[in-house]
């Protein structure tokens, strides 16, 4: 449908890139992907296998400005996919210069080069649920509020939940935003960067806010990001896996197949929406029942709450995905069961798994 178009994708060669590449090549007359191939992220400095071989791969970092001047006015994109970022949460307090430099300077280095060498028609960036952070909760008496960031003291004596409260679904069109990383700080002004500058430009601006991505082709190597990889190579080693909290700890799983026709449907819909989309499985699963679906797929022992607390994790996330499907026209297929018998089939085919 978009055969005549260029399609240019930043952080192409990452996991979400590398989902994304055969449904873009189908789509696009050329792909180009610009990645830096970060060593945290790629082990070897090479071409990811994982990259359909339609896609020209462009070695560059996203932050230089001649990078720019160099790709832009060859490619001449009509849709940028933004990708390229710095993921790791709980890495990006003490590196918040870095999560700075590559999310905020890298997507206006984008914007300024695309300024320069012509506008595409649509960006498509890929956002973060983090960007809500604890989220919202409702009262008993029906009223929302916006939870402070848990103290130390609370989850010490074990105060995991918000008292006389439930949370809601995450949804861009009920729920603001209200960081509480900085990993998504940096994702939500790139969502405000690309907005007002599309606004002012005329440039179609398309935002998705992922959940929690998981499947065949994650990284099992970078200890930042992933925990569904992490458990799988815990109980393939026989180990029991170690329950934060009380292990009720909710998110929305979903299969980077769901993700990658998402963010393909964001790229290439007839209209985009002013509002953020939420993209999930549109449904919480408790980090325990994740845990124990993979330990029994090893034979490993039963996973055990720790009562351990991670500084920075939130409580519950999980998104409502009620206008992702009417702006996209896009449903996610796979139920958590489905994906976590994928992800565990793909890790026990590959040659390497870096040991815990
Ligand atoms: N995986 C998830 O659960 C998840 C959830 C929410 C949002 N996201 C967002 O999706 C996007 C892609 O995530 P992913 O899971 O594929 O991560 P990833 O780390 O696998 O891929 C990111 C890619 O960007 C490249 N990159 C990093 N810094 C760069 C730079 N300065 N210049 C050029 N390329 C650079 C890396 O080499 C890597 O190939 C990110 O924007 C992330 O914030 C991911």
């Amino acid at each position: 449908m978009h055969h005549h178009q260029t399609a240019l994708v930043t952080g192409g060669a990452g996991f979400i890139g590398c989902a994304l590449s055969a449904g873009l090549t189908e789509t696009f007359g050329r792909v180009v992907a610009l990645d830096n191939l970060h060593p945290q992220i790629h082990a070897h400095a090479t071409r990811p296998a994982e990259l359909a071989a339609g896609v020209e791969l462009v070695v560059g970092d996203v932050t230089d400005a001649a990078v720019w001047d160099a790709v832009l006015p060859e490619v001449r994109p009509d849709v940028v996919l933004h990708l390229a970022a710095e993921t790791g949460t709980g890495q990006s307090l003490a590196e918040s210069t870095r999560h700075g430099l590559v999310n905020v300077v890298g997507t206006t280095q984008l914007m300024d080069g695309l300024k320069r060498h012509g506008l595409p028609r649509r960006i498509a960036l890929t956002s973060s649920r983090a960007v809500y952070g604890e989220g919202a909760w409702r009262r008993a008496d029906g009223v929302l509020f916006y939870p402070p960031q848990r103290t130390a003291a609370m989850v010490e004596g074990g105060a995991w939940d918000v008292p006389d409260a439930e949370p809601v679904a995450m949804d861009a069109r009920a729920v603001a935003p209200a960081p509480v990383s900085v990993y998504a700080a940096t994702k939500l002004t790139q969502e405000h960067l690309l907005r007002v500058w599309g606004n002012a430009l005329g440039v179609e601006v398309a935002v998705v806010r992922l959940q929690n991505v998981y499947g065949p082709g994650q990284s099992l190597s970078n200890p930042y990001t992933g925990i569904l990889s992490l458990f799988a190579r815990l109980a393939r080693a026989g180990r029991t896996i170690p329950l934060y909290e009380d292990g009720a700890v909710r998110r929305d799983f979903v299969l980077i197949d769901d993700v990658a026709s998402a963010v393909l449907a964001a790229a290439t819909s007839a209209g985009v929406s002013a509002t953020p989309l939420d993209i999930g499985a549109g449904e919480f699963q408790t980090i325990g029942t994740a845990a124990s679906l993979i330990a029994d797929y090893y034979g490993a022992p039963a996973p055990q709450v720790t009562g351990n607390f991670r500084e920075g994790d939130v409580r519950h996330a999980w998104a409502d995905i009620t206008a992702a499907r009417e702006v996209l026209g896009w449903t996610p297929r796979y139920g958590l069961a489905e994906g976590v018998q994928r992800l565990c089939d793909w890790i026990e085919q590959q040659p390497d798994v870096p040991p815990v």
